[in-house]
């Protein structure tokens, strides 16, 4: 029995594709056929898998149905968390998901789950992106302050809402933490944030994070221990389409 995760399958049995990495990226051909080969070598209806973010391209829950029901399919629980392309899902409906997924899918929000004696807790998060504006020399040398104001503001709902995940855990006496993220805790240009500090202020273990997906994105923010805390990237495409073991 172990806990498992991985992020950013963005599957498209009912939609046309149309992004270029997902088209052309190396790594993402037939991904959905490796991650399915991988997981039923790797996990049994015992595990749990976590599932962290843009699940599917559809742009409304009827044209995921397909993906939803591929994820359905695989062995053991599952749980999802929200990523930004989850058009499927409004966090003011989680309530809904939960009731018409019920004994197939679980969903992440607002909530937590739990994994033996450790709360799994988490929300979308997010990240400033820029856009920047980089000098001759390469260094970023400015950006766009609105895009910015309104970073500070998702991410503000966001804080509220891990926080909210948290407290709930911790009302009914939970002390172990692990936290799901989507977006990185970090962006490119920080070196701690909202998410960081809170996972710090809970003593979480292991800090899970998707969403940076393509070569180029896979260093953008932390790995490895930091200040106590576990920091791992789980995009599909950085984990080869292998879910990665959290827990035994
Ligand atoms: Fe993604
Ligand atoms: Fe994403």
């Amino acid at each position: 029995m172990s806990l498992y995760a991985i992020g950013d399958l963005h599957l498209h049995f009912q939609t046309e594709l149309k992004t270029k990495v997902q088209l052309k990226g190396r790594g993402w051909r037939n991904h959905e056929k490796k991650f399915l080969k991988n997981c039923s070598r790797i996990l049994t209806d015992e595990d749990t898998l976590v599932l962290v973010g843009d699940h599917s391209w559809g742009k409304n829950l009827e044209y995921c149905e397909q993906d939803l029901q591929f994820i359905t399919e695989l062995p053991g629980r599952k749980i999802l968390t929200r990523g930004n392309h989850d058009m499927f899902w409004d966090v003011k409906k989680t309530a809904r998901l939960n009731e018409m997924f019920a004994g197939k899918l679980e969903f992440l929000q607002n909530n937590y789950y739990t994994y033996q004696d450790c709360a799994l807790v988490g929300t979308k998060g997010f990240t400033f992106e820029g856009p920047f504006y980089i000098d001759r020399r390469g260094y970023i040398a400015g950006w766009d302050e609105e895009a910015e104001a309104h970073a500070a503001k998702i991410v503000e709902r966001e804080r509220k809402r891990l926080r909210t995940s948290f407290e709930a855990a911790k009302a009914d006496g939970y002390t172990r933490f692990i936290m799901f993220l989507h977006y990185p805790p970090t962006s490119v240009i920080e070196e701690s944030s909202v998410f960081t500090e809170m996972a710090e202020e809970y003593g979480v273990e292991q800090v899970i994070y998707a969403h940076s997906h393509g070569e180029a994105r896979f260093y953008d923010s932390i790995h490895g221990e930091k200040n106590g805390v576990l920091y791992r990237l789980v995009s599909g495409d950085f984990l080869k389409w292998m879910p990665v073991k959290l827990l035994d």
